[in-house]
């Protein structure tokens, strides 16, 4: 399976008799250190302490996207739920924490249900407790899935028809654009013609702004990183020290994006699948891609994935757009 970086596959390592989902983990992490530079898909640092710590990153001081978006959500939230209209049926790929899709839910009128789909799934199913206590009419059906995987609707939930796609976060940013659209045409094809796709879209800004928000003060963004090294040591017995690689965030105008990196602090090994993967000192690891949009850089993504952005709505420094898209016609 390509990785969201881009990887390509490589030899099948001695990955022995493994459940699933652990296969891929295995099998996603020996092709990524083969590659060079080595890159680890940031969709894999979302076990249980991870997610913690991306909730406790979303609360810092120096990360912007969070509460910007929420601001955005509460401010325009009845423009918002007056343009999905009434009986939606909300899907929120990569749900996390389930905190933003209160903010729509409370506006929007008689939705039809609530469809997180995370990859994280006991941090989802504890996350969803508030939700259910606070919308207790509200129809919720958790989907335990790698949304870039296909994945589908729970048989049996209501009100399919007009369903919207929530993806907030800007995670849409941790895709290369071609891949970006890749995933939204799949996301397209999961819509029918009254449906669309509400997306959190951080953009382009001061570059010492990102790059504090990846680098923050307290060191959480740093933990939340070498946290993919310590979940390779306890689900896939690699051999490694995640106290010889540092933590490094730094921006890539040409491309638009954060790159975190984990860098090696001398020369060392990781052994994971029967293979070994050699580091000098200096060499990093690719964990995540952040891309920060420019509007026509999101035009031209949404565009080629078959979707118009027909409403957006900002906040007064506009550092980050929630942006409603519909199936392009013609
Ligand atoms: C940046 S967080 C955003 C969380 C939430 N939507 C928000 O905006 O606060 C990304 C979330 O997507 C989940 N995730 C990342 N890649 C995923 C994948 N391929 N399939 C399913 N969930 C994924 C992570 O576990 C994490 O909870």
């Amino acid at each position: 399976m390509r990785n969201d970086l881009g990887g390509h596959p490589a030899t099948e390592p001695d990955s022995g008799h493994v459940a699933e989902p652990v296969r891929s983990f295995l099998q996603d992490v020996v092709d990524g250190l083969a590659l060079s530079p080595a890159q680890l898909s940031p969709k894999y640092f979302y076990d249980e302490a991870g997610s913690r710590l991306f909730d406790h990153i979303c609360e810092l001081p120096e990360y912007y996207p969070t509460r910007t978006e929420m601001s955005i959500l509460e401010r325009s939230g009845p423009a918002i739920a007056a343009r999905l209209g009434r009986d939606t049926l909300v899907i929120e790929p990569g749900s996390g924490s389930s905190t933003k899709v209160g903010l729509l839910l409370e506006h929007l009128e008689a939705p039809a249900g609530y469809v997180p789909v995370e990859i994280s799934g006991e941090h989802m199913h504890t996350s969803l407790a508030p939700l259910r206590e606070r919308f207790r009419q509200l129809p919720i059906h958790p989907v335990c899935a790698d949304f870039t995987e296909p994945f589908g609707v729970p048989a049996g939930v209501p009100g399919h028809s007009g369903a919207v796609i929530f993806f907030p976060g800007s995670t849409i940013g941790n895709f290369p654009p071609d891949d970006a659209v890749h995933l939204l045409g799949r996301f397209r094809r999961l819509l029918d013609e009254h449906g669309g796709l509400l997306l959190g879209v951080d953009r382009r800004k001061d570059p010492e702004v990102l790059k504090a928000a990846y680098n923050d003060a307290a060191g959480v963004t740093a933990e939340f990183n070498l946290n993919l090294l310590r979940r390779m040591q306890r689900e896939l017995d690699a051999v490694l020290d995640p106290d010889g690689f540092r933590h490094r965030a730094v921006w890539n105008d040409t491309e638009s994006r954060i790159e975190m990196h984990l860098v090696s602090q001398g020369r060392q090994s990781i052994t994971v699948g029967g293979r070994e993967f050699r580091f000098h000192d200096g060499d990093p690891i690719v964990t995540e891609y952040s891309y920060k949009y420019s509007d026509n850089g999101i035009r031209d993504v949404a565009a080629r994935a078959g979707f118009e952005i027909t409403d957006g709505w900002t906040d007064e420094r506009c550092w980050f757009s929630v942006l409603y898209l519909t199936p392009a016609t013609g």
